[in-house]
């Protein structure tokens, strides 16, 4: 099997409760940073890393996530209309083409891992990424990209790893390190939202995987673990006899947007880093922090 990766996952069927209640009738993964849905962060960070097929895992509510990677006719001719050429062709040039994207529905709340797993028969015989569409990394070249990268020299199960806070281990997957060669971490062990007691490290699993498609095998028997979900990283951790796990510290930074203070520190820093607004932003903030 190639280990070129060609599709990916994104699983959208989260409640976003932690939002409420400006996600009681929108999906969390519309909320905006700046003016691009978290959503299309992550499908943009997909198609730099070369991914031709886009899979999401939905649930109820979330249609407006397929409207958002839909042609919309009335706004287009609108524009058309108006002579707004720019936002116009700014609007298409991250659509993906017709029959790229695919959406099927995960039914029951059960997991991140459950989730993966009803994308089984789209993904099919080959290796596949999966994006957290919370995990917002800011990375030049794009984190997924430097993964693919990568992942033509280490194969196996690939995912992005950080160091966190000891006292937030419980918030996680756990990597228990057997090897540590900088860049590259070999796991020996997995555990998903330890206590700060019980991790073996503060080596933390991040929103962005590339998974070998043997994983749907793992998942399809899995037992429900913490939170009484079926959980990815336990999947990962009993494959480790059969598939090594590799833990890639990407270079950029991660904002946590499943968390409002995250999602905030998002939405500055990504401001910041827009020439057309850095300006006007950086004298607000300077100044607001100097009257507090
Ligand atoms: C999920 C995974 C966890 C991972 C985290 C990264 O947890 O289960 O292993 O560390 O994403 O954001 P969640 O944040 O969905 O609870």
């Amino acid at each position: 099997m190639s280990n070129a990766v060609r599709k990916a996952v994104f699983p959208v069927g989260g409640l976003g409760t932690r939002f409420l209640p400006a996600t009681k009738s929108m999906p969390k993964e519309m909320l905006p940073i700046v003016d691009k849905p978290l959503i299309q962060h992550a499908v943009e960070e997909a198609q730099a890393a070369g991914i031709e097929e886009f899979i999401f895992v939905t649930g109820r509510g979330k249609t407006a996530i397929e409207d958002h990677f839909d042609r919309s006719f009335e706004l287009y001719d609108l524009l058309e209309e108006r002579g707004k050429k720019e936002i116009l062709a700014k609007m298409s040039e991250w659509l993906p083409s017709a029959g790229a994207v695919a959406y099927t529905r995960q039914q029951e709340p059960l997991g991140l891992g459950h989730a993966v797993w009803c994308a089984r028969n789209l993904v099919g015989d080959e290796p596949f990424a999966v994006l957290l569409a919370d995990d917002l990394v800011m990375a030049d070249p794009p984190c997924l990209r430097q993964m693919v990268d990568t992942y033509g020299d280490t194969g196996g199960n690939l995912v992005a790893v950080m160091e966190v806070e000891p006292e937030h281990t419980s918030r996680y997957g756990i990597v228990d390190v057997d090897s540590d060669q900088g860049k590259l971490v070999q796991a020996k062990g997995l555990v998903e939202k330890p206590s700060p007691v019980e991790a073996p490290s503060n080596l933390a699993i991040i929103g962005r995987y590339i998974l070998r498609p043997e994983v749907f095998d793992f998942l399809g028997d899995a037992e429900r673990g913490a939170g009484g979900e079926i959980q990815l990283t336990d999947a990962l951790a009993s494959m480790l006899g059969s598939t090594p796990f590799f833990g890639y510290r990407y270079s950029g930074v991660r904002y946590d947007c499943g968390d409002k203070v995250g999602f905030l520190h998002a939405n500055v820093a990504y401001a910041l880093a827009r020439p057309d607004m850095a300006d006007d932003v950086r004298t607000f903030v300077r100044d607001i922090a100097e009257n507090l």
